[in-house]
């Protein structure tokens, strides 16, 4: 790809990802078992490689919403399997951006009875903030680029790369 500039390598992601790991396993040291709910398609990447460095005993779900245009109403487009009434959720993302659709996801979890549900993102782009929603774990904050790799894609493509960066105009 021509012009493209990496933000974040792939050494830097998965050394933030054991970190956060490590934050996630210590808050649940005594809580108990954690629903990992991914969301599809871009947070799976994310989601896995937490997972797999976490010791927290975990399950995997996953999400979709049907609209990610900041003005369209959301939707489940494709719910969770697990029954997650007292159990403990934690919505994994690759990016908050308005905090639309993450605010949405929480309300939707806490309305199915979830004892608690906590938000994990790699990304933030908190200069794009438009709901006040709470996210208990980030990997980096970044400046508004339209990013690509590590599950973000254009047309559903790069999402494979194992890097992010972006198209320098
Ligand atoms: P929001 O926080 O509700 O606005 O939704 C953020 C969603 O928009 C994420 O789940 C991403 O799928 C998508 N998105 C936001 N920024 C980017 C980007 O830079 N590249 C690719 N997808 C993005
Ligand atoms: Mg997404």
């Amino acid at each position: 790809m021509e012009n493209f500039k990496v933000m974040c390598s792939e050494k830097e992601i998965q050394k933030r990802i054991k970190e956060l790991a490590e934050e996630i396993d210590e808050n649940y040291e005594d809580k108990g078992d954690v629903v990992m709910v991914s969301v599809l398609k871009g947070g799976v990447f994310f989601t896995v490689d937490l997972m797999k460095r976490m010791k927290t005993p975990v399950t995997f779900d996953t999400v979709q919403v049907s609209s990610e245009a900041s003005n369209d109403a959301l939707n489940i487009k494709k719910d969770i399997d697990a029954d997650v009434q007292g159990k403990n959720v934690i919505v994994v993302e690759d990016i908050v951006d308005s905090g639309r659709s993450l605010k949405y996801l929480k309300d939707h979890f806490q309305a199915m009875g979830a004892n608690n549900v906590e938000i994990a993102v790699l990304m933030d782009k908190s200069e794009k903030r438009e709901c006040d929603v709470d996210i208990n774990y980030k990997g980096f904050r970044v400046p508004d680029k339209f990013l690509l790799g590590y599950g973000f894609d254009q047309d559903e493509k790069y999402r494979n790369l194992p890097y992010i960066g972006y198209i320098e105009e």
